[in-house]
């Protein structure tokens, strides 16, 4: 996947985060998710009474492309209002599958600013800490 475009994966974010339910924040987020076939997973928050069952748009997404056979990705877009950054569990989530995947943190308008994986949760934690024999 050498050649893709920041603003079709933004513009899926934004179409995504249309469906969004999020009757009681009223936050609306929409998320796409590049994976290394070329096919795009969308995702939106859905909310929930009980509210800690709240499901956030980027793990939504996640959680789709891993149950259809996708584990390798190259960016992921995350669209709400205002700009808002990715929340530290999705990061952890995004992290389960790579450093380096791109990620494009945009607002409504479509303005983005684009990061990585590895620059939104530095010194992660991950699967070959699991790995080293423990102490
Ligand atoms: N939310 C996301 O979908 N992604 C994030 O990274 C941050 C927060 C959602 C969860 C909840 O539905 C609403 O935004 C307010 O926290």
């Amino acid at each position: 996947m050498k050649d893709w475009s920041r603003e079709q994966l933004i513009a899926k974010a934004l179409e995504a985060r249309q469906r969004a339910y999020a009757p009681y924040s009223n936050y609306k987020v929409g998320a796409a998710l590049l994976g290394k076939s070329g096919r795009v997973y969308t995702g939106c928050n859905v909310e929930n009474a009980v509210y800690p069952l709240c499901t956030c748009a980027e793990r939504t997404a996640v959680v789709k492309a891993v149950s259809e056979g996708e584990r390798e990705f190259v960016a992921l877009a995350v669209a709400t209002e205002n700009g808002g950054s990715p929340c530290g569990s999705c990061r952890q989530t995004l992290r389960e599958f790579g450093e380096d995947i791109v990620v494009l943190v945009a607002h409504a308008n479509g303005l983005y600013r684009e990061t990585t994986v590895a620059q939104l949760l530095p010194e992660s934690f991950s699967a070959q800490d699991l790995m080293t024999g423990g102490c």
